[in-house]
């Protein structure tokens, strides 16, 4: 698969060959949640909205931690929020967890419904994401925080690795600071950034 097909199926995975991917997905980014889960409290009466859930297990992660809450899924891809339904049946049929068919562009939600929104392994496709990021900043409660977490950024460990991905159009590879600057011009504060370099794994939380 060249690597114009790896961006194009990680962007917006359709189809069988999608749904195979979400199913990887659900098993290969586990460790990588974990991580980046690792580095926020979240109550058990939270609200949270995971953007771009892929196969949804990271959905079904913080149901669980969100017993009393709720958590909903969103993704732009219709085999993704399939498949994020089936793998959460039994919690979407008792209304703890609901997915939606939605871009993170213009989410359906009102403004300040969430306590923290997740984004594992997905802003790089975000196709604005300055204006993306106001929009996740938009359904947050004041004070309330989002958590990115990413298995590739831009660091000179990974250069040979990254670059060309990054060169592939959709996909961006951004630098940590160059999260602090987006998320700052977004309307966020307190931007605090943990990196695994060894792994080129990140962790960017910021409040809103
Ligand atoms: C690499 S996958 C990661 C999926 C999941 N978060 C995980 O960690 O396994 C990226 C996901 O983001 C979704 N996505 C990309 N751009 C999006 C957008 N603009 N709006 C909503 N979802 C998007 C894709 O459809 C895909 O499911």
């Amino acid at each position: 698969m060249s690597i114009e097909d790896v961006v194009r199926i990680h962007a917006k995975p359709s189809g069988e060959e999608g749904k195979k991917v979400g199913m990887d997905m659900n098993e290969h980014h586990y460790e990588l949640w974990r991580w980046g889960l690792g580095h926020i409290s979240i109550r058990p009466d939270s609200w949270i909205l995971d953007v771009g859930c892929g196969g949804g297990r990271a959905v079904s992660i913080l149901g669980d931690i969100v017993e009393a809450g709720k958590v909903y899924g969103i993704d732009h891809s219709p085999e993704m929020v399939e498949l994020a339904t089936v793998f959460n049946r039994e919690a979407v049929e008792r209304g703890h967890v609901t997915i939606i068919h939605s871009s993170v562009s213009e989410l359906p939600f009102p403004d300040g419904m969430f306590d923290i929104v997740t984004a594992f392994e997905t802003c790089y496709f975000w196709p604005d994401i300055v204006e993306d990021l106001k929009e996740v900043r938009r359904v947050l409660k004041d004070d309330g925080r989002v958590l990115i977490v990413n298995e590739m950024y831009e660091h000179a460990s990974f250069e040979e690795r990254n670059t060309p991905y990054n060169e592939v159009e959709g996909m961006n590879i951004f630098s940590a600071r160059d999260y602090r600057e987006l998320l700052e011009a977004a309307g966020f504060s307190s931007v605090e950034i943990d990196e695994v370099p060894e792994n080129n794994w990140i962790t960017i939380i910021a409040i809103k």
